[in-house]
């Protein structure tokens, strides 16, 4: 089992710099058994962490996790997301209630509100703070919050974990301002869409850094990402050996070389743009 080094957060607990993906799972009974087989075989490596959303295949997603975490739950470190359209104090608890269902446990480490939608955020802080208090809950965060979002929330709380943003090689614009700013409020910022949805596992650029390290380029794109101090990854793959492929690139140092030459491929942002998100 590969020992995950791990990341704080503001209450002093840490989270593993590595996890599983889990959008576009539990969409059809058909791959039902694949998916499960993939993660249990990601937990059997050591991957605690998976993350995963109401949204997913419409609850699907859940349900799969649920069925490969089963008699395995205090060896995973569950992460879920409530939608904005349910981010009401009322219905969050609802859907984290409904969610805890299909994943088929009494609580999740982390519950996220998957983007800022219409509800007044105090209102969702007030319903994470209930969950947390009831136990249904262990922590709170965000996703796909841009600075001026995280700015607003901390003025409410300071109890948000992370903020879980689009950020690979293609996509650096959060590197001028959002990421320094959690790095320095030491919240984790955890990089969804690390291999760009698998596109850039087929790139020129990391190919050949790749190679000079018997390594793949989608774990160049991993170990670049993870290369950033309080930055996390969750690629998704419902490939067993790629489960092993992905986790390895923990194992893959980038070289200052490989830094300038992937620079120069996708070069870092000169000046603030607004949070991407998928
Ligand atoms: N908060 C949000 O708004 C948000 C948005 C998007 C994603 N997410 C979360 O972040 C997770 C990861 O993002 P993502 O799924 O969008 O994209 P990703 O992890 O960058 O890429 C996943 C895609 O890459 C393929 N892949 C995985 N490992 C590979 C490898 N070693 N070589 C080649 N291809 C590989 C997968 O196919 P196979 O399955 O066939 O291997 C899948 O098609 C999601 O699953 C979800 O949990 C959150």
């Amino acid at each position: 089992m590969t020992a995950i080094p791990t990341t704080p957060m503001p209450d002093g607990s840490t989270i593993p710099v590595f996890g599983m993906g889990t959008w576009h799972m539990g969409e059809g009974r058909s791959r039902f058994d694949a998916e499960v087989a993939a993660l249990r075989r990601g937990l059997d490596l050591g991957i605690s962490l998976v993350d995963t959303a109401e949204m997913y295949g419409s609850g699907g997603a859940e349900q799969v996790v649920g069925e490969a975490i089963a008699g395995r739950r205090d060896a995973t470190y569950l992460v879920s997301k409530v939608l904005p359209s349910n981010a009401s104090r009322q219905r969050t608890i609802s859907a984290c209630e409904a969610s805890l269902q299909r994943l088929r446990t009494d609580r999740l480490d982390l519950y996220l509100l998957h983007w800022r939608g219409g509800t007044p955020l105090e209102e969702t802080v007030r319903a994470f703070e209930d969950l947390k208090a009831a136990g249904k809950i262990l922590r709170w965060g965000v996703s796909n919050f841009d600075l001026d979002d995280m700015q607003e929330l901390a003025a409410i709380s300071p109890d948000c974990a992370v903020n879980q943003v689009l950020y690979n090689l293609t996509r650096r614009g959060l590197e001028y301002d959002l990421m320094p700013w959690q790095q320095q409020h030491s919240i984790p910022l955890m990089a969804y869409s690390p291999i760009e949805q698998g596109m850039l596992a087929d790139h020129d650029a990391l190919a050949e850094i790749a190679r000079a390290h018997d390594a793949t380029p989608a774990q160049v794109a991993l170990a670049w990402v993870m290369d950033k101090p309080g930055t996390m990854a969750i690629p998704k793959t419902s490939n067993p050996d790629r489960m092993a492929e992905n986790l390895a690139a923990l194992n893959l140092r980038l070289t200052d070389a490989d830094r300038a030459t992937l620079d120069a491929a996708f070069p870092p942002p000169r000046r603030r743009q607004p949070l991407e998100m998928i």
